[in-house]
């Protein structure tokens, strides 16, 4: 059984074992913090993409989603401050040459400090590291691990460098000849691809303030502590929705979000308690308030999703720089002045959830390791859990035999229900070990065809977590299946 402490590497082994997550080109012995999604996981992915799209633009009439290129014109990241100050205060220890972002190790150390029962100094340190980060007092972050004894976990020693910023994203060349190529990011953020198409998406739909322009997309960051899986990785993929407002309604938007992004988190069937929001002390460059939803993660409370008050300052850097009106003109009236409220730069306020650590949250809530002994003989199973609507296999069919035309059965039920969701046939095994196999990918209903059903058109359906089973009629699987998933 895995303990709290490894839990997180059996679900980093469960993963791979069973087809939903594997290192990046494993066979070259992998790329560090860069993943590959398997056969269940890309369906456990996209699951949870239509989830997040549809919540966003088909349950808000006022919200339209795009598409954007990863590839921008690199005066776009100029704008955002991304070349400035998309950087992290980061530390060398000079005996291991291991490189750590500041806030981390200092984090590792308040966690170890936790564990041990000294929580108010855990407390203590964290409180003075924020601080420090709010005020860019890069030689007082210095002073601070030194104070507090941090170590590398390789070299062991604290023979640090001074603490600097570095830039996190990645740039590669654009064009055929060298001399003329242009230099250009890998976009950090999907962010940036709705705020410059914001004009051409307001004029062609029509939209009224407020409205909001989500996206689902990859984003990359050179990480340098990556090596938490799927929570932090130098390739991965962001759903974020920017929501156009009025200037000076931006705080009672920022609540509005929080509160209903924190809704949709609790809608996953997840209790309250694994969550908390965590606002922001030192604030990003564009942000005039923000705050995290965390989740309790096997690796402990992590952000899984960013609420940021992006105030004009996106729209209004992209105006300057590419000196192209992005205003919008609002006909509406000021009950104050009794006219319209006319041109202005919008407000925004983001949600920005990674997709990837959605998937981690999923995985974390879902993976259950039992014991099912009784007296008689030793038994266990690995089971996720997953709500059904996630489940990369929604049903499977297995015929207990594959003669006596029992698989010539299953496979017109199999024929009946692709149609509607995702299946999966299976003749081989043992019927218990493919009940099993079915538990660890996560999938909630198996139906059994076997001599019975020749007889009276009805299967045995096994429910994934209860294992109960029942006769129902073949008529009713779809039924059952799609109630539990819509
Ligand atoms: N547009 C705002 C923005 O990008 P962020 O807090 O830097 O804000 C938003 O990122 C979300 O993207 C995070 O809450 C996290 O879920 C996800 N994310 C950020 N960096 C990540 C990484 N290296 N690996 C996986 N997910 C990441």
């Amino acid at each position: 059984m895995a303990t709290d402490n490894n839990r997180f590497q059996a679900i980093i082994s469960h993963c791979k074992e069973y087809g939903f997550i594997f290192p990046s080109s494993e066979i070259y012995d992998g790329l560090a913090a860069v993943y590959d999604y398997g056969q269940w996981g890309s369906e456990l992915k996209k699951n949870i993409k239509d989830h997040w799209w549809k919540s966003m633009t088909q349950l808000n009439e006022n919200i339209v989603g795009i598409d954007a290129a990863i590839f921008m014109h690199p005066t776009t990241w100029k704008a955002s401050g991304h070349v400035d100050n998309f950087s992290d205060p980061m530390i060398d220890n000079k005996d291991s040459n291991k490189r750590y972002r500041v806030d981390h190790l200092i984090e590792a150390k308040a966690e170890e400090l936790e564990k041990e029962g000294h929580e108010e100094q855990a407390e203590i340190l964290l409180k003075e590291m924020d601080t420090l980060l709010a005020a860019d007092d890069l030689a007082g972050l210095k002073r601070l691990i030194e104070t507090y004894k941090i170590n590398c976990s390789v070299s062991g020693t604290g023979n640090w460098t001074d603490v600097r910023q570095f830039n996190l994203m990645f740039s590669t060349q654009m064009g055929s000849v060298s001399e003329d190529a242009n230099e250009i990011y890998l976009r950090p953020e999907t962010a940036q691809g709705i705020f410059v198409n914001f004009l051409n998406v307001q004029k062609t739909g029509r939209l009224k303030i407020p409205f909001g322009i989500a996206q689902i997309g990859k984003a990359f960051r050179n990480e340098i502590v990556a090596r938490q899986f799927v929570f932090r990785m130098r390739e991965f993929e962001q759903m974020e929705m920017q929501f156009f407002i009025r200037p000076g309604t931006q705080k009672q938007w920022y609540e509005h979000w929080k509160q209903e992004r924190m809704n949709w988190h609790l809608a996953l069937g997840i209790s309250a308690e694994k969550y908390r929001f965590h606002n922001h002390v030192k604030l990003a460059h564009y942000a005039d308030a923000a705050s995290d939803i965390e989740y309790d993660f096997p690796i402990g409370f992590k952000e899984v999703e960013g609420i940021h008050s992006r105030t004009d300052f996106d729209l209004t850097q992209h105006q300057l720089y590419s000196k192209k009106k992005l205003q919008y003109f609002d006909n509406d009236i000021n009950e104050e002045t009794g006219k319209p409220y006319g041109n202005y730069i919008p407000y925004v306020v983001e949600t920005s959830i990674g997709l990837d650590r959605t998937v981690l949250l999923l995985l974390s809530e879902a993976y259950e390791e039992q014991d099912l002994s009784t007296e008689e003989k030793k038994d266990s199973r690995v089971v996720l859990k997953f709500p059904p609507k996630f489940a990369p296999i929604k049903l499977a069919i297995l015929p207990l035999v594959k003669k006596d035309g029992l698989a010539e059965i299953a496979k017109d039920i199999m024929n009946d229900c692709k149609l509607h969701f995702k299946c999966f046939y299976e003749e081989k095994d043992t019927i218990g070990k493919r009940y099993r196999r079915m538990d660890a990918l996560g999938t909630p209903f198996c139906v059994t065809v076997d001599h019975q059903t020749k007889e009276d058109n009805t299967v045995t359906i096994r429910y994934r977590d209860s294992m109960k089973q029942e006769r129902i009629p073949i008529a009713q699987i779809k039924d059952i299946v799609q109630t539990a998933i819509s």
